[in-house]
């Protein structure tokens, strides 16, 4: 494990002051573009999706449908897109949340998703945790269940895990 963290770690480019001055971009594109990394990743995320019985993979845009796309395939199980409001064609449910200045929106198809569905939410980043807290919110409006958050990264200083534990009710939060 010590030796996938370490090669993930080694293909995540920090970019100062990106998109704005005293952020620290992570970026992932240099863990994309090498086959060994993203072929690491790809499978580290699959295991924790096939332990936790998870029947769907819902993936956040947009760098969660990079991650987890490659990720329902392998570990054999459909893939549903959270998008940002006004992408989605069909019947959606939509979930408003906080950011640092205004509120955002994502939203699903309501069809996609069942009662019988157990669903492991993939994405890039946890930072305030609000995407994921209100992705969690989505999937149970939509019926389903919620079998946990896996992410390639978790900017702990930013406090993401405490906002969602609760929301989270003792599904885990694996952070690779
Ligand atoms: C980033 C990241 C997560 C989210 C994490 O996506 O990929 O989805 O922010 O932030 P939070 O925990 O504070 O909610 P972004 O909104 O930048 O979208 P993008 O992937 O489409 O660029």
């Amino acid at each position: 494990m010590t030796e996938i963290r370490d090669l993930l770690l080694s293909r995540i480019r920090d970019v100062a002051d990106y998109p704005e001055p005293g952020v620290m971009f992570k970026d992932i594109t240099p863990l994309l573009a090498d086959p060994a990394a993203f072929t690491a990743l790809t499978d580290a995320l699959a295991e924790i999706a096939e332990r936790s019985g998870a029947t769907k993979v819902v993936g956040l845009e947009a760098r969660g449908f990079i991650l987890g796309a490659p990720v329902a395939v392998r570990a054999g199980l459909g893939f549903v897109p959270v998008r940002k409001a006004g992408k989605l064609p069909g019947a959606t449910l939509a979930q408003a949340y906080d950011l640092e200045y205004g509120s955002a929106e994502i939203e699903i198809h309501a069809e996609d998703l069942t009662a019988e569905d157990r669903v492991l939410i993939v994405d890039d980043v946890l930072a305030t945790g609000g995407t994921a807290e209100a992705s969690v919110q989505l999937i149970r409006r939509a019926g389903a269940e919620v079998a946990g958050l896996a992410v390639l990264m978790e900017l702990g200083f930013l406090h993401g895990r405490t906002r969602l534990e609760p929301a989270l009710g003792g599904a885990p939060l694996e952070a690779l």
